[in-house]
């Protein structure tokens, strides 16, 4: 199992370049198998995850070409399988997102149910109820959804109890090869639903309001393919500018999208990071002492739940008492244990985490637990004195491309043993 052997202690310092979204990438796969002709991605990011979704579409019949430049051109002419089994996707909890795009194309799908994962249950009730809504017939055992619409879904209006990304992902590839006009309400607003909206219609979908809290889709009976360039990570660039202000360095991120990082940007200048933002670049440089702020997570447009560990960090180097309040996942704390053995000061009351900084944080070896609690412990390795061993890093390679390269190469001492 690959560590990560980090000494901190040096402010970070350069340019670096960001990938494209995961989180795009994920969905936008999954629409590929919408059509019987190709769909070229490009900017698709090679992290563990992405290579997980690539290896279920071959297994449902797509042929599936990757270059090194991160172009991935889908084919799916017929699908063979439509099924998700638990072999493959076990490790990743968004095999949700090839639900609603299988049952679309062939009337039929069996996807093994995502596991839980640290952060929380991860259930699927609401894309379940929402395909009903839509004709399809479900039928959940053995760990499996099985889903059927022999007669093709019909539109409907669908309205979500409460916000979810991929549910509305999921739903509006089922609803652009449904028959008649869908409605979305209560839809997820993230930059990655409207990515994955882009490509639809650019594959020939009728899709109006995504952004927004109402999608409205008017069913076509077949899709085209489509060449589409993924939006930039906002996630992999807001952890850069995190890692910036907790070092103390001069650090400029290229090809990302401020705009869909308005929250934590402002919520870091509150705290005193001196950031300035371009078209499609972020500098982040120390400005005296940080101060602490308060946080809480909301969908978007509202601080990312996939920043909070990352932003709990930099809170232990901020002056006075910061309240984060988590409130998209029941479990998101499991960095906080782990950067108290770092010398922290961290309580932990239900959904919130009262920081005491700033604290002096000195290295130690820890274990991530999930994707972004991996990043809070590699920041926090960053700035702590002496060296940190941090094992389990498979979890970063979930979803960071290249993360140790690109740290290196903005001058963090960073080194992965095996
Ligand atoms: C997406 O997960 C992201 N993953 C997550 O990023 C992100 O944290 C999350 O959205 C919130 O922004 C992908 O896009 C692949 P949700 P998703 O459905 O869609 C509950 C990362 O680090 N819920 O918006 O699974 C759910 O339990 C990952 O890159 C139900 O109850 O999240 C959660 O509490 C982690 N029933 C809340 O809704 C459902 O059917 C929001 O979940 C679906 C969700």
């Amino acid at each position: 199992m690959d560590k990560f052997l980090i000494r901190g202690g040096a402010p970070l310092a350069g340019e670096v370049q960001t990938s494209g979204a995961k989180n795009s990438a994920l969905p936008v796969l999954a629409a590929s198998l919408l059509s019987s002709e190709p769909v070229t991605l490009r900017r698709i990011p090679q992290v563990r995850d992405i290579g997980t979704m690539q290896k279920l579409l071959r297994y449902n019949g797509a042929t599936v070409d990757v270059d090194d430049s991160g172009t991935v051109r889908v084919h799916a002419a017929t699908i063979a399988n439509p099924e998700a089994p638990y072999e493959i996707v076990k490790t990743m909890r968004a095999s949700s997102l090839v639900l609603g795009p299988l049952v679309a194309r062939t009337g039929r799908a069996r996807v093994s149910m995502p596991g839980g994962c640290a952060i929380g249950a991860r259930p699927i009730n609401l894309h379940v109820n929402a395909l009903e809504s839509l004709g399809a017939r479900i039928h959940q055992e053995h760990g499996y959804v099985e889903a059927r619409a022999d007669n093709g879904l019909k539109g409907g209006k669908i309205k979500f109890d409460r916000i979810t990304v991929t549910g509305t992902e999921d739903l509006l590839m089922a609803a652009v090869l449904a028959e008649g006009e869908t409605v979305i309400d209560n839809a997820a607003r993230e930059p990655e639903v409207v990515d994955v909206a882009n490509l639809l219609t650019q594959m020939g979908a009728k899709i109006e309001g995504a952004g927004t809290s109402t999608i409205t889709v008017q069913g076509v009976s077949s899709l085209k393919g489509a060449d589409h360039t993924i939006i930039p990570d906002r996630i992999e660039a807001g952890t850069f500018l995190i890692a910036g202000a907790i070092t103390g360095g001069d650090v400029r991120i290229n090809g990302c999208n401020p705009e869909h990082l308005m929250a934590t940007i402002d919520l870091m200048r509150q705290a005193g990071s001196l950031i300035e933002t371009g078209e499609d670049w972020m500098h982040v440089r120390k400005n005296g002492q940080l101060r602490s702020v308060d946080m809480t997570t909301v969908e978007y447009p509202g601080f990312a739940t996939d920043l909070q560990a990352q932003f709990l960090a930099l809170m232990t180097q901020a002056e006075g008492i910061s309240l984060i309040e988590e409130t998209i996942f029941e479990n998101r704390f499991m960095h906080v244990p782990e950067l108290g053995r770092m010398g922290a000061k961290i309580r932990i009351e239900g959904r919130r985490a009262i920081v005491a900084g700033a604290s002096k944080l000195s290295g130690a070896p820890v274990t991530c637990s999930d994707l972004r609690a991996s990043a809070s412990l590699i920041l926090a390795a960053l700035v702590a004195e002496g060296e940190s061993l941090v094992d389990r890093v498979y979890h970063v390679d979930r979803g960071y491309e290249n993360l140790e390269q690109k740290l290196a190469g903005l001058g963090a001492s960073i080194t992965r043993v095996a």
